[in-house]
């Protein structure tokens, strides 16, 4: 099964991956290199990488709002703390790394402020490395034919049939009947979670 929207997730993070490692290994050789003999900018991957890998993240995060609104919501797990965590220190990165891009692009050449991102950067790094490698098994699943979808179920005693789930589920996974609501096609769910973000009673369950 692949639903329109899980295919673009795909060929997101796909890309986003191709992107962000180049992105971080160059940053990781600006901040350890010992003198330039390799003759390589450096500098201009780095800028380069990172401007795609951002455009790229702000993609794949849209794509998460589900799981945004669940952090608001105090429905997160730990698995998604972990990516909150990150996703500040990402912002860290980019409010540093963007005005070092403009200086050098202005021709003031290397300030402070690329010293104080690079050390951003190492941690925002060491996360992603993180969120990239507990979600491995996510990239074996939608490459594979045998994606793993959420067995979701609904508790009929705390739901209050308001029908936000039927509503907000891209997947069309929910149904009401005529006298309750039931996860009827949980073959086509997508793992984006904002079915449990949404409802009020916390009525759908793993
Ligand atoms: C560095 C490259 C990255 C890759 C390859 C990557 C890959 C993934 C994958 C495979 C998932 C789970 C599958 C899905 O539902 O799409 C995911 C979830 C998520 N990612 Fe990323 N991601 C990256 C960077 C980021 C960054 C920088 C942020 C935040 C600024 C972010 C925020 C999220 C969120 C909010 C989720 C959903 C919550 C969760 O599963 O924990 N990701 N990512
Ligand atoms: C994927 C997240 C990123 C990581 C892990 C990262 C990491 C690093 C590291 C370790 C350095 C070396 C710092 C030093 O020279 O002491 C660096 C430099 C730099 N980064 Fe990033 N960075 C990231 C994203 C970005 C973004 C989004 C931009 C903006 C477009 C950016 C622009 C720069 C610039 C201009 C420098 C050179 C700074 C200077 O030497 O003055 N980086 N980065
Ligand atoms: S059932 Fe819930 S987690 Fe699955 S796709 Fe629908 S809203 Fe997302
Ligand atoms: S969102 Fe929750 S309470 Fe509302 S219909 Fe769905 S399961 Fe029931």
């Amino acid at each position: 099964m692949t639903t329109p929207k899980e295919k673009k997730m795909l060929y997101c993070n796909i890309l986003l991956l191709l992107c962000a490692l180049p992105a971080i290994i160059s940053g990781f050789i600006l901040e350890f290199k010992q003198g330039d003999t390799t003759g390589i900018n450096w500098t201009w991957i780095h800028i380069a990488t990172s401007l795609g890998a951002l455009l790229l993240t702000c993609i794949h995060v849209q794509l998460h709002w589900g799981t945004l609104k669940m952090w608001r919501k105090g429905l997160a797990q730990l698995r998604t703390k972990s990516t909150k965590f990150m996703t500040y220190l990402y912002l860290l990165t980019l409010a540093t790394g963007i005005p070092a891009t403009i200086y050098i692009i202005a021709g003031h050449g290397h300030t402070h402020l690329g010293g104080i991102h690079g050390k951003f950067g190492i941690v925002a790094a060491i996360f992603m490395f993180l969120h990239i490698w507990k979600r491995l098994k996510w990239f074996k699943n939608r490459t594979s034919q045998s994606a793993a979808p959420l067995r979701l179920k609904v508790d009929a005693d705390k739901c209050k049939r308001c029908n936000l789930c039927v509503k907000r589920c891209p997947a069309q996974v929910f149904e009401r009947q005529e006298k309750q609501v039931v996860a009827l096609h949980t073959e086509y769910c997508f793992q984006c979670r904002k079915c449990v973000a949404h409802c009020p009673t916390h009525a759908i369950y793993e």
